[in-house]
């Protein structure tokens, strides 16, 4: 056999077994979003927001693709989820004391304002996962109430 064909069909074997060793999806079933919910009290338009456009990589429930269905994408995107998670859970909500929640906030504010967030490998395959510029105002004005409410919260009594 020619060197080429050993290689293509070297490939194809892990391209094949690949496909049988999964990463962990990223699918709690249970009510992980309550507090953040709760305490953050989203309205509408900005939750929708939310759920088309953050969810998937910042809380414990992602919506797949079918595409996911496929390895090697399958790591790329669960490799984009830890991270994103990493950054900011929103299903983590409770772990974070009330200086870092509003840090959280502020740099939401930030990456929506900029567009930097979404990210555009997500919006390039989630059309509707993309802000219009009313979207942004939205999700900015609920950061800064939801702020001031915390820091006011956050007072000794
Ligand atoms: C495709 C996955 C994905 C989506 C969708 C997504 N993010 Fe992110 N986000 C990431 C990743 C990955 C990071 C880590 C930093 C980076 O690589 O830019 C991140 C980082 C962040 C950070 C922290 C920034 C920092 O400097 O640490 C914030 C805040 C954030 N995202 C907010 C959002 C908001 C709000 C939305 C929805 C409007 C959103 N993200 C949608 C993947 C995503």
């Amino acid at each position: 056999m020619k060197i080429g064909k050993k290689i293509a069909w070297a490939l194809l074997l892990i391209f094949v077994v690949m496909q049988f060793i999964r990463p962990e999806k990223n699918e709690d079933t249970s009510d992980h979003l309550a507090a953040f919910l709760s305490e953050t009290n989203p309205p509408d338009p900005v939750l929708h927001v939310m759920k088309t456009s953050c969810f998937d990589c910042h809380s414990n429930h992602t919506v797949y693709p079918w595409y996911n269905q496929v390895a090697p994408i399958n790591y790329w995107l669960a490799d984009h989820i830890e991270h994103g998670k990493g950054h900011l859970n929103f299903s983590a909500w409770t772990e974070y004391d009330t200086g870092e929640k509003d840090h959280k906030l502020e740099e939401i504010y930030e990456t929506v304002e900029s567009g930097e967030m979404p990210l555009k490998e997500y919006t390039w395959t989630h059309g509707e996962a993309r802000l219009t510029q009313e979207q942004r105002d939205a999700v900015m004005d609920w950061v800064r109430v939801t702020r001031t409410r915390l820091a006011s919260n956050a007072l000794p009594e």
